[in-house]
């Protein structure tokens, strides 16, 4: 697709209305949006114009057979006034891993990073400046085209919208660590970012609320006996001075946050164990008084350091330490990002 993006501008900005120091996570949207329609086998139209309702058919094969999958991403200043974003392009490149699954078709790298380059320029100033703000991207793709047949669609579109967002976790996390319910199976969905994933955590998840927790720690299908990872965000635990993280699998989120936060403590001497981690270990090292952290990583969730967890009853507090693994690692992936600190990976890219 080579056609050059057209650009609709709002008539009236409504940035006047946002509090940025009052930000609450993803629920005030900038003016604007991007979108590229699949059709007649290829994508086309690429356009950004005023953020609003869409009109699709009630025969649209999303709302029947829920072929939808997303990304999330985030926009930062820095003090010179540049738009950064994270490793943008492994974003991209894991929307099409999420797409070959569910037969959604490829989006071009080109396509997608000049469609977001450009809407990041058109809503340069939704980027918020205020530490622990962001501009969260939310790149989605669904299935447009019509009928009530169960197979893929024949049109869809890519959007890109963003959101002035403040901390995806108000206050301390508490977790249940998960026995009953899965999130994904061998073979399944679990390591794409498809919708349907985040559907079927809503119940669980409703029922952990209820008895006072933020998430579900998930386990492994099969026995439960495994950690896997949160509803959104990956999980470390830290074992004395090791760090341990559940290696991916077709059930496990690929997190761009978690194997940057890996790369990073690695570099920093710190004990970093890829490596399955059983509930029964986790018990054990909490009963021993070597249970010193769990903390979430992921794009909304940032490090979200875990207060306390729930299994079979019980509730288990974590330490509070003073000089914690979920806080070095986060003002490192931070200042990078923020362009605070030198960037030696390359991740780092200027719009
Ligand atoms: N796991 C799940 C289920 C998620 O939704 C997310 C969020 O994107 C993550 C992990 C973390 O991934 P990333 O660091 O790429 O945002
Ligand atoms: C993200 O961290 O970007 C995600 O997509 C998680 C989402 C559930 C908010």
């Amino acid at each position: 697709m080579s056609s050059k993006i057209e650009i609709k501008r709002i008539d009236k900005s409504k940035i006047d209305s946002v509090d940025f120091n009052n930000l609450p996570f993803g629920s005030v949207f900038s003016d604007h949006m991007f979108t590229c329609t699949f059709k007649d086998g290829k994508w086309q139209n690429p356009i950004i114009e005023p953020f609003a309702p869409i009109s699709l058919s009630p025969a649209a094969k999303i709302f029947h057979y829920g072929q939808s999958i997303f990304e999330g991403m985030k926009a930062y200043k820095d003090a010179e006034g540049n738009t950064l974003l994270f490793r943008p392009l492994d974003n991209c490149k894991r929307l099409n891993k999420s797409a070959e699954r569910l037969v959604i078709p490829q989006i071009p790298e080109d396509v997608f990073m000049d469609g977001l380059k450009e809407l990041l320029k058109v809503d340069e100033a939704w980027i918020p400046t205020n530490e622990g703000s962001s501009l969260y991207i939310r790149p989605f793709m669904f299935a447009s085209g019509n009928g009530f047949h169960a197979s893929p669609a024949n049109e869809y579109k890519l959007i890109i919208a963003t959101a002035p967002s403040g901390a995806y976790f108000a206050g301390k996390v508490k977790v249940l660590i998960e026995e009953k319910y899965a999130r994904a199976a061998n073979g399944g969905v679990g390591f794409a970012k498809a919708g349907g994933n985040y559907a079927a955590q809503f119940y669980p998840t409703q029922l952990a609320i209820e008895k006072g927790y933020n998430q579900v720690i998930w386990t492994d299908d099969n026995t439960h006996e495994f950690i896997e990872e949160a509803g959104a965000m990956n999980i470390f635990i830290r074992i004395n001075d090791t760090l341990i993280t559940s290696p991916t699998s077709d059930r496990i989120l690929d997190g761009i946050t978690r194997k940057s936060i890996i790369q990073i403590a690695e570099d920093m001497n710190i004990d970093v164990e890829v490596r399955k981690i059983s509930v029964s270990e986790v018990i054990a090292a909490a009963q021993a008084g070597n249970l010193k952290e769990m903390f979430g990583a992921g794009t909304a969730a940032v490090i979200s350091p875990i207060a306390g967890f729930g299994y079979q009853g019980s509730d288990y507090d974590l330490p509070e330490l003073e000089t914690p693994f979920a806080g070095i690692l986060k003002k490192a992936i931070t200042d990078i990002q923020t362009n605070k600190a030198k960037d030696p990976y390359g991740w780092r890219v200027v719009v």
